[in-house]
């Protein structure tokens, strides 16, 4: 192998190991907490309301009620409670049986608390809400000032 493939090889790998850091450095900004997990047969339940549509405008207005002071109006997470933007892969990914735990258990010591007292279908209708801020489904995003987005998506022509 020659000098010239031999850089031509380095520059590759370098392209295929650093790509995944480019990609994963824009959510870096939020990491789930790896000590507050749902056990596995909670993050298997499933929602058991019938109507999702539904359930989800029921599930944002409850949170508006008791989430929106810290997660902000639209689930894109304050600064100042850290509380996350819950529109993010990290978050998203998760079940909805997982996303319900977390609600009705909390992560007290990290701020987040646990709404065991709101009605199990309440709690099952804001899964709901929280579905609907799926990327690319997200109705609220069109009313989201530039001022308000995350740096990463203003003023970028490929998003
Ligand atoms: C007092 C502020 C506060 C309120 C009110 C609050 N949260 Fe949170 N929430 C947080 C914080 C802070 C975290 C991050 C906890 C951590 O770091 O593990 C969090 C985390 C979460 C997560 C998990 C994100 C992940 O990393 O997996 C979900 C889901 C969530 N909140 C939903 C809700 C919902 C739904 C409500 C209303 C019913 C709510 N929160 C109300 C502060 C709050």
């Amino acid at each position: 192998m020659n000098f010239k493939t031999a850089r031509i090889m380095a520059v590759n790998l370098f392209l295929i190991l650093a790509l995944p850091l480019l990609i994963s450095a824009q959510e870096s900004q939020h990491q789930p907490d790896p000590t507050w997990q749902a056990p596995a047969e909670e993050a298997a339940k499933t929602n058991p309301l019938p109507d999702k549509t539904e359930a989800a405008a029921g599930g944002r207005k409850l949170f508006l009620r008791d989430c929106a002071n810290c997660h902000g109006q639209d689930a894109h997470g304050t600064e100042d409670t850290e509380a996350p933007d819950l529109h993010l892969p990290a978050v998203q990914k998760q079940s909805d049986g997982a996303l319900f735990w977390k609600i009705s258990n909390g992560n007290v010591k990290r701020g987040m608390p646990a709404f065991s007292r709101t009605p199990e279908a309440s709690r099952w209708q804001i899964v709901s809400y929280l579905r609907t801020l799926k990327a690319g489904s997200d109705s609220t995003n069109s009313e989201q000032p530039e001022s308000r987005k995350p740096e990463s998506q203003k003023n970028d022509p490929k998003k």
